[in-house]
């Protein structure tokens, strides 16, 4: 019935609607035409979206321009935040560069300004208490010249959540949460009044995730890509892009702290992991082509993160997880 009716009201005679009414036709006919037609009207779309997914990155790409002004990179005294400072350097960018190990900022950032003629300063601050945020966040404020923000300083916990230290769990949320909150605060005003502006929050794939001896970690970092998600919505009519960066294993001194170290890298093979290089690459390519939003960078990252969403697969995940560490299954002791 539904489809004699809009047989009929379809009254103009022109191509789209022709197809149309062959299309309502032919779904009329056996179940294997339907089959086809389904399949082909799928892969239609598919091609279509892939189609104008690739003239917009096109447009974004020929409009690229970095904003003029300061980037300020947080925890850039080691890892992916370092492997920032050296890519936005080379760029051409003076830099804030601000962590806790003030010989390691003073040292990266004399050999920057020698190699790329840039002007870097730092500023020691442990942002993950109000002090430290506020120490920074006023820099910021003040400067009125940040375009570019990596929120990058951050650490993980491999322990149950009773079992971790009451001032780890609240340093963690101060340091992932408070910290990212503050700063695109501080950033956003200058940025939207410019008509530009970066903002990079450095999460995780685990934003994706909900597992045991990592439930702050998870939790902090699904605030920040949530938070980014939103934000780069919400500004983006603005001309400032905020990006969620959602790297999977990397090699860094993140699992050498404290704190992480019952951790063994030797259980993930060699294809999990990824250089700092690959992962700001990645960042930085996503930015040029697409801006905001949430960046995954490599294809076995992007491929974990879209099962890891099915909540009815996540378990399997877990399980799977804690065969590869040795973990014994939190879920088979309780049905015990
Ligand atoms: N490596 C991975 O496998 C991986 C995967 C996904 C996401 N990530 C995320 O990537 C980000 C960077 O980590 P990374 O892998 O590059 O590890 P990393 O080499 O240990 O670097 C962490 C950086 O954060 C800084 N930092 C830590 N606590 C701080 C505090 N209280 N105040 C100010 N700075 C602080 C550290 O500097 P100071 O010690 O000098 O303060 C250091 O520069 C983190 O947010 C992490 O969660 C890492």
């Amino acid at each position: 019935m539904g489809f004699l009716f809009t047989k009929r009201t379809l009254q103009h005679n022109c191509l789209v609607h022709k197809l149309v009414i062959l299309f309502i036709d032919m779904s009329n006919s056996n179940s294997s035409t339907k089959t086809i037609l389904t399949l082909g009207g799928v892969a239609a779309g598919a091609l279509a979206t892939y189609w104008w997914r690739k003239q917009q990155q096109e447009l974004c790409a020929a409009s690229f321009e970095y904003p003029a002004g300061i980037a300020l990179i947080t925890g850039a005294s080691s890892g992916i935040g370092e492997a920032y400072a050296r890519k936005l350097a080379a760029v051409g960018y003076d830099l804030m560069l601000v962590a806790r190990r003030e010989d390691r900022l003073e040292t990266l950032g004399s050999e920057l300004s020698d190699d790329y003629g840039v002007d870097v300063q730092y500023l020691a601050a442990d942002l993950s208490t109000q002090v430290g945020i506020n120490k920074v966040a006023k820099y910021i404020r003040d400067s009125g010249n940040v375009s570019f923000l990596v929120n990058n300083a951050g650490f993980g916990t491999l322990t149950t959540f009773e079992q971790t230290k009451p001032n780890l769990v609240d340093k963690m949320v101060k340091l992932h949460v408070l910290a990212t909150a503050a700063l695109c605060r501080a950033a956003l005003p200058a940025m939207i009044d410019q008509q530009a502006g970066f903002i990079i929050n450095v999460s995780s794939v685990m934003s994706y995730m909900a597992e045991p001896e990592h439930a702050n970690y998870c939790a902090t970092k699904a605030y920040i890509t949530t938070l980014s998600e939103s934000l780069d919505r919400e500004v983006s009519p603005h001309g400032v892009a905020v990006q969620a960066l959602c790297p999977g294993l990397t090699r860094t001194e993140f699992h050498q702290a404290e704190n992480f170290e019952s951790f063994d890298a030797s259980v993930y093979p060699d294809v999990m992991w990824q250089t700092t290089d690959a992962v700001v690459d990645a960042s930085l390519q996503h930015l040029h082509t697409k801006r905001g939003g949430v960046c995954i960078p490599g294809p076995l990252n992007q491929a974990i993160t879209s099962v890891a969403r099915y909540h009815s697969i996540a378990p399997f995940l877990t399980t799977l997880y804690q065969k590869m560490t040795g973990q014994v299954s939190l879920q088979t002791d309780s049905t015990d």
